[in-house]
């Protein structure tokens, strides 16, 4: 197999070759797109972190929804900015809470969307954390019923999939439980089993007015220099019921959804985070970057590292450019 005998230029030599012997391909439902809900009507406000990306009123979030669909993007992940914020995020598992409102919208609007929740405390909290504080201490045990709370609430509006962000020990264990009691032993769980304390999150939190007032959130989520606990952490929630495990962020942890793809046959997620997408966004639009084949590379990175499922705020406009090119 050696040169001149072999050569490798000859498989590149036009696009269709190119392509006949592509490894990774994307497609449109390899998406989850994340929405941000926000309370009102006719609401639709871009999001100075995130270009091109909005936070949405229920009837907004509807539209947004059709157009998403129709690109062959198969699922949304939601997120709330609740009326009011409390010690407990209260409005994390209100019935009538933004998420839960919008889910009901959307499940009857455009019933064959999947709608996934993100379940967490630290949108909904006055103190920005993921769980309840006592002084500067996350207390997990506490924490893991309002966490119950807020995925059956999801699910009671019509959620398909929750998906528990938190990185409470013993979250996936207590939300299945607690579905499984009211009936929903159906409905998956989407754990974010490997999420790091990382500082790709910033666009996010300026989006949903998360950070935290006191502290950080190293004391729940992982610390970055860790791979084997990643593997660990997996493992656990899976043992908890978890139907799908995901790592977060994913272009900085591209090693750690191959390793978990090596280690585990349950589908693997993988985060496209909001400083990911920022990142690449600020240099396109100082013209360092071709966005659009900086975009594709990125998430076929993320593809061919193993991950099944990516969740990325370029969703919309990556189905739109394969639709094109098919
Ligand atoms: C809630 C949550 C966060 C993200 C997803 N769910 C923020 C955080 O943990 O601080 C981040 C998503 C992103 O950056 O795009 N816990």
């Amino acid at each position: 197999m050696q040169f001149p005998r072999y050569r490798a230029r000859r498989l590149r030599a036009t696009e269709n070759l190119r392509r006949l012997v592509q490894e990774t391909t994307l497609v449109p439902h390899d998406f989850i797109m994340p929405l941000f809900i926000t309370p009102g009507q006719g609401v639709r406000q871009e999001i100075a972190s995130l270009s091109g990306q909005y936070r949405l009123s229920v009837d907004q979030a509807v539209e947004e929804a059709r157009a998403i669909a129709d690109l062959g993007i198969l699922a949304v992940l939601l997120f709330g900015l609740p009326e009011q914020k409390d010690a407990l995020g209260r409005e994390a598992y209100s019935a009538t809470g933004v998420v839960q409102q919008a889910v009901r919208a959307l499940k009857q609007a455009v019933p064959s969307l999947l709608v996934v929740t993100d379940v967490c405390l630290c949108e909904y909290t006055d103190h920005g954390h993921c769980g309840v504080v006592d002084g500067e201490h996350i207390v997990n045990d506490l924490t893991l019923d309002l966490l119950s709370q807020a995925a059956l609430s999801h699910v009671e509006a019509g959620a398909d999939i929750v998906a528990p962000s938190d990185m409470m020990d013993g979250r996936v264990g207590a939300i299945r439980q607690a579905l499984d009691a009211k009936g929903y032993a159906q409905v998956p769980i989407m754990a974010y089993a490997a999420k790091y304390a990382s500082s790709f999150y910033g666009p996010f939190r300026d989006a949903v007015e998360s950070a935290p007032q006191f502290g950080d959130r190293r004391s729940y989520q992982m610390d970055p220099p860790n791979v084997r606990e990643a593997l660990r952490e997996v493992r656990l929630d899976i043992e908890e019921g978890a139907d799908i495990v995901m790592v977060k962020p994913a272009l900085p942890y591209l090693d750690v959804i191959y390793r978990v793809r090596q280690s585990v046959d349950l589908p693997l997620a993988a985060y496209n985070v909001s400083g990911e997408f920022a990142m690449l966004k600020a240099a396109a639009q100082r013209g360092w970057l071709d966005e659009e084949r900086a975009m594709l590379e990125a998430l076929t990175s993320i593809k061919r590292a193993g991950a099944d499922i990516i969740i990325t705020y370029f969703a919309k406009e990556a189905a739109q450019l394969l639709s094109v090119r098919c």
